[in-house]
């Protein structure tokens, strides 16, 4: 049967005055009259801008994918999108993923393009590209910009945010000066590229693999590496077949591609930020996916991979290890051998394709580097709709844990009161942050793992149970639970916390009750909904936000957003 005409054919295949226009204004950036044949119109969606280093490489990659979309008959056309810089972005780029993602759909919509390119690299770009991608359904691939070089600082390696954390804990004891801290800064970050720990970027990036939505070694490949150039050419080349096949993300990202990704996610001890990334990225495609299944089918892969913030080593060095394939050949039978990606091969002959070359990096099933890793998914009066924790990156002893509320009402309280002595805080004591969900701060920030008093840092103390609605960078570490739903500001029960309040987290068992009697907790809700106050964001995108985003449990994707809509515009702009 004869194949369809291409999309593109319906603005540059006219010989009218549409197609006067659509052709003229475009032929303009040096496009001859013999490309617009017939041949498939590639976009390259890219999110390059110098706002964050993690974004930096993409514009000349960009050369590379285009140069492979030429060689392979297609017709490359680059555009941008939003950079969301992690490290730069206030309240917290995770505010705007959903931006990105109401962008990339409508641009790749309502231009004449057949597929596209996406090129990401900092944390929201991967999950924002994805979604909005998935929800116009036309061929895509996912290019990286691919990790950061090691850092370096007195002769040793040291590890994007994860370091960060662990240096501004020893300046806050006294154990390290703050002219040292300030040399740690210059050598932490010295390449272009996303961070070089197993954090949110190498994660989604990783996971881009596991749903093979990505050629393989997009994730570890640092982006200063010549192979990246040969990735990003091979994937220019991809995409154009991809047209010409008709295969969409939805025909490559199926229910068996998430359950990829979940064991994926487990065995690199990602990043917590990817199940919320991940549950948003199912909705758009309505592949059923729930909070359960990352504690579920997860439940027997082990850490595999020996990355900070969970284990040692960085990107480069998980690269010169074999990457993500090599750890999709250690799942072994856990993977989903038969699933298909836009490399045209399934995840079984990738894997079989792949090798291990550093054990210490990248461990086995018979000898992995943890125990069952990815999240544990925690149910109780606390947290009806759901919490999350990373147990390989917790503290085991604080695994199971009753002790008394120290609550902060908000990020301003929490600074405001925690560097004070006399706070009443022990080591038992959980520390509770409210207002720091979707709606609540707005944007859900990374700022679950809140620093610990500086008196018990004196002390010793390296860890302690910390529960709010809010996320954490996936560079950090400690028993931090988080994502709980609903939020505070959504009247979940984490409103009604109270100094001194007997919270018990059982972590084996999954449950985090509030160790208060329903009338009591009734009393306080009666209180907590005569006290609120009008929200003081009463226009634009922050408005939008708050009166339509959906909970964690669900991904944090606006509530109009979830599914797709048809890819096929019918009207004429003149
Ligand atoms: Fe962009 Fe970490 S700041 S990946």
């Amino acid at each position: 049967m004869a194949k369809p005409p291409l999309r593109s054919a319906k603005s540059y295949g006219k010989h009218d005055k549409d197609g006067f226009i659509h052709r003229s204004w475009i032929k303009a950036t040096g496009l001859p009259d013999h490309v617009f044949d017939g041949r498939p119109i590639i976009g390259i969606a890219n999110t390059w801008s110098e706002l964050v280093t993690c974004q930096i490489g993409l514009r000349d990659l960009a050369d590379y994918v285009k140069r492979g979309v030429w060689e392979a008959g297609g017709v490359p056309i680059e555009f941008p999108a939003m950079s969301l810089p992690e490290t730069q972005m206030r309240p917290t780029a995770m505010l705007f993923r959903n931006l990105l993602a109401m962008e990339v759909e409508e641009s790749i919509r309502a231009n004449p393009i057949d597929g596209v390119v996406l090129m990401g690299a900092c944390d929201k770009t991967t999950p924002g590209l994805l979604m909005g991608a998935a929800s116009v359904d036309l061929p895509a691939i996912f290019v990286s910009g691919g990790p950061m070089l090691n850092g370096k600082f007195e002769g040793r390696d040291i590890g994007s945010g994860t370091d960060v954390w662990r240096f501004s804990e020893a300046v806050r004891a006294g154990e390290m000066s703050l002219d040292e801290f300030m040399g740690a800064e210059s050598g932490m970050s010295r390449s272009a590229g996303s961070c070089n720990t197993m954090g949110t970027a190498s994660t989604m990036s990783s996971l881009t693999e596991a749903l093979g939505i990505s050629l393989p070694m997009n994730a570890a490949l640092p982006a200063v590496d010549s192979r990246r150039k040969v990735l990003a050419h091979m994937s220019g080349n991809r995409i154009v077949q991809l047209v010409k096949d008709d295969v969409k993300p939805s025909d490559i990202m199926t229910r068996e591609a998430f359950e990829n990704a979940i064991l994926m996610h487990a065995a690199i001890g990602g990043s917590t930020n990817a199940v919320v990334h991940l549950l948003a990225l199912a909705g758009r495609l309505g592949v059923p996916l729930t909070l359960r299944d990352f504690d579920e089918i997860a439940r027997d892969a082990p850490l595999l991979v020996n990355l900070m913030p969970s284990g040692k080593y960085l990107m480069e060095d998980f690269c010169y290890a074999g990457g993500a394939p090599a750890v999709a050949k250690e799942l072994g039978p856990l993977y989903r051998r038969d699933a298909v990606t836009v490399s045209g091969r399934t995840q079984g002959e990738i894997a079989d394709a792949a090798k291990v070359w550093n054990r210490d990096v990248i461990g086995s099933l018979e000898a992995p580097v943890g125990p069952s890793s990815g999240v544990w998914v925690l149910k109780g009066n606390l947290c009806p709709q759901g919490a999350i924790l990373k147990p390989s990156a917790a503290t085991p002893s604080l695994l199971t844990h009753r002790g008394k509320a120290v609550v902060f009402e908000d990020i301003e309280d929490y600074h405001a009161r925690i560097d004070h002595p006399d706070l009443e805080v022990d080591e038992t004591s959980i520390l509770v942050l409210k207002g720091c969900g979707p709606k609540g701060y707005p944007g859900m920030p990374e700022v679950g793992n809140m620093g610990l008093p500086p008196k018990l840092l004196a002390k010793g103390v390296t860890d302690m149970v910390r529960i709010s609605d809010a996320r954490m960078s996936g560079t950090a570490y400690g028993t931090v639970i988080l994502h709980v739903a609903p939020e505070a500001e959504a009247g979940g029960p984490l409103a009604l916390v109270r100094n001194g309040d007997e919270i018990a987290f059982d972590g084996p068992n999954r449950s985090l009750e509030l160790l208060v009697d329903a009338d009591e907790l009734a009393r306080r809700r009666a209180a907590w909904e005569a006290a609120r106050q009008p929200s003081k964001y009463v226009r634009g995108w922050y408005r939008l936000y708050i009166d339509t985003v959906l909970q964690a449990d669900t991904g944090v994707d606006l509530d109009f957003l979830v599914g797709k809509s048809p890819a096929d515009v019918t009207r004429e702009s003149h």
